[in-house]
């Protein structure tokens, strides 16, 4: 139902797109002043057993974002294991919109383990192990970042490569011995939207010569959402596929999927709120909450599980924040703020955006030869793997012909098939096996092999080529110390 002409006026001169996206020159040029770095590193000598900080290595700190009001990101930095000098930099965020990425840092592919009795151990198969990686809550909100004054909020996602931008240009100042490293953009499920709009923009940037130059060579995205108008319609497949719901049901979800992709192309054309929200609710209720009655409790990040109350899943986030706030681990990371592993205020200021679809902004970065990573675990409902693959295969960029020519081959670590991968070009997808929501929880190891794998640009071995290298190279079953 397309929205009366009236409000949609009205609406979209309040819409909080306050300019649009395009060339640079269209910015408000004040924000074009490269910000002063002021960094708070936390310095603080090592505790028992594994400290949370432990400088130089690792690290954490606020930059304050000097264009705004009074608004500061926070971020963990954690130097590679291996030390090597060409190790890539690579900053990861997770999503919400408003969630923090101390799940990344503690549960997912940072360099720890939060256990039960509360005591750090080191991970394993943290991404660290060859990569410089930068975990930053954002937007400004989100985590132990702050936004002290109402004008600061984000609620668009160029305001959100804005902030993340500036972010890394007063890193590199600060750190000036990671400025020439070969640079990741990283994240998961929202980070589907955050990080195209960041990569989008820092290549922009370095086109224009605005601010530091930053050495942009890829991007990765973890069961992200990136299209929905086509990743709604993928919802009826991915459940069928899996017995959640009836041939008929899936039947009928998809003859209400056309509105609902209408709507949301409108939504990402005219970026208004109206029709964004009319995208939203009619493609929830017609694409998605069918599936939920049919599975009542289902845990929509790991079909293989059920979860009671939403609020308490996964489990690891009640454990996360008590951890974080104790006011001994504050002290230690230079932060006082409670911690809440979301921000409603930014999930709500975002939430007019959910539909849009930003995976236009892929193309001109893979035409550029910006190397591109999704990914998606199999058993996650929320972000499927279907939909993401549908979203890849209908992507047009100049190669988009010789990617549909592409084959997906069985992709194995250690002799155990670890998902299916296809790669073509700069661009590469991989559906991890037996992986939810959250892969590097899951599957630490495969999704630390797949990383590294995908930085190296390939090869994506199948069991059969693994065994007639067995023994030939040693890299290949490097373990993890
Ligand atoms: C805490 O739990 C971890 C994992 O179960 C265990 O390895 C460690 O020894 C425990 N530490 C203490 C102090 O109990
Ligand atoms: C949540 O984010 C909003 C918007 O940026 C901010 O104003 C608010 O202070 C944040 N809340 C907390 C508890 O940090
Ligand atoms: C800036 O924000 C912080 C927290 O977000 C707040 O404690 C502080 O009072 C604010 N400062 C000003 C000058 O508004
Ligand atoms: C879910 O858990 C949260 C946190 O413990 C609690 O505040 C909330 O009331 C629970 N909701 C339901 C429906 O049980």
């Amino acid at each position: 139902m397309p929205p009366p002409l009236l409000p949609l006026l009205v609406l979209s001169a309040l819409s909080p797109v306050a300019f649009a996206k395009g060339r640079i020159t269209e910015w408000p040029l004040a924000l074009l002043n490269p910000p002063k770095p002021h960094s708070q590193h936390s310095e603080f000598p090592p505790g028992d057993g594994v400290p949370v900080v432990d400088p130089p290595a690792h690290t954490a700190g606020y930059f304050k974002l000097d264009y705004k009001a009074n608004a500061s990101l926070f971020y963990f930095f954690f130097e590679s294991r291996s030390q090597a000098p060409d190790d890539p930099l690579v900053l990861w965020t997770n999503g919400g919109p408003g969630c923090a990425s101390e799940l990344g840092v503690f549960f997912e592919n940072g360099p720890y383990r939060l256990h039960e009795n509360m005591t750090l151990s080191m991970n394993p198969w943290g991404w660290d192990l060859g990569a410089n990686m930068i975990f930053i809550d954002q937007p400004v909100g989100t985590g132990f970042s702050t936004a002290g004054a109402a004008e600061d909020a984000v609620r668009c996602e160029d305001a959100v490569a804005q902030d993340v931008s500036r972010f890394m240009w007063a890193f590199l100042e600060a750190r000036p011995e990671f400025a020439d490293r070969d640079f990741y953009v990283t994240g998961e499920s929202y980070g589907g939207k955050y990080v195209p709009a960041i990569a989008f923009w820092i290549q922009e940037w370095n086109k224009g010569g605005v601010g530091p130059h930053i050495n942009l060579k890829g991007l990765v995205i973890g069961n992200g959402l990136t299209d929905p108008a086509i990743q709604y319609g993928a919802y009826g497949e991915y459940a069928l596929q899996n017995n959640l719901i009836s041939k008929s049901a899936a039947e009928t979800m998809a003859m209400a999927y056309p509105l609902c992709k209408m709507a949301a192309d409108a939504c990402t054309k005219t970026q208004f709120v109206t029709p964004c929200y009319a995208a939203l609710d009619y493609c929830k209720a017609t694409q998605y909450e069918p599936i939920i009655v049919n599975n009542p409790g289902i845990y929509t990040y790991d079909i293989r599980l059920r979860c009671a109350n939403t609020s308490l899943c996964p489990p690891q986030v009640s454990r996360l924040r008590s951890y974080l706030n104790t006011p001994e681990i504050q002290r230690k990371l230079g932060v006082s703020k409670p911690f809440h592993e979301c921000n409603r205020t930014v999930q709500s200021d975002m939430r007019w955006e959910w539909m849009y679809g930003v995976d236009a902004w892929l193309a001109p970065l893979l035409d550029d030869g910006i190397k591109v990573l999704i990914y998606a675990g199999d058993q996650d409902l929320l972000c499927n793997w279907v939909g993401n693959r549908v979203w890849v295969d209908k992507l047009r960029w100049s190669g988009s012909e010789a990617w549909l020519a592409g084959q997906d081959r069985e992709w194995s670590v250690a002799g155990t098939p670890a998902g299916m991968a296809k790669s073509v070009g700069p661009l590469t997808f991989v559906k991890v096996y037996q992986a939810g929501h959250f892969v590097p929880m899951d599957q630490p190891e495969h999704a630390w092999r797949m990383f590294n794998t995908f930085l190296e640009d390939g090869p994506w071995y199948t069991r059969e080529e693994e065994q007639s290298r067995d023994g030939k190279d040693e890299q290949l079953f490097y373990v993890a110390t």
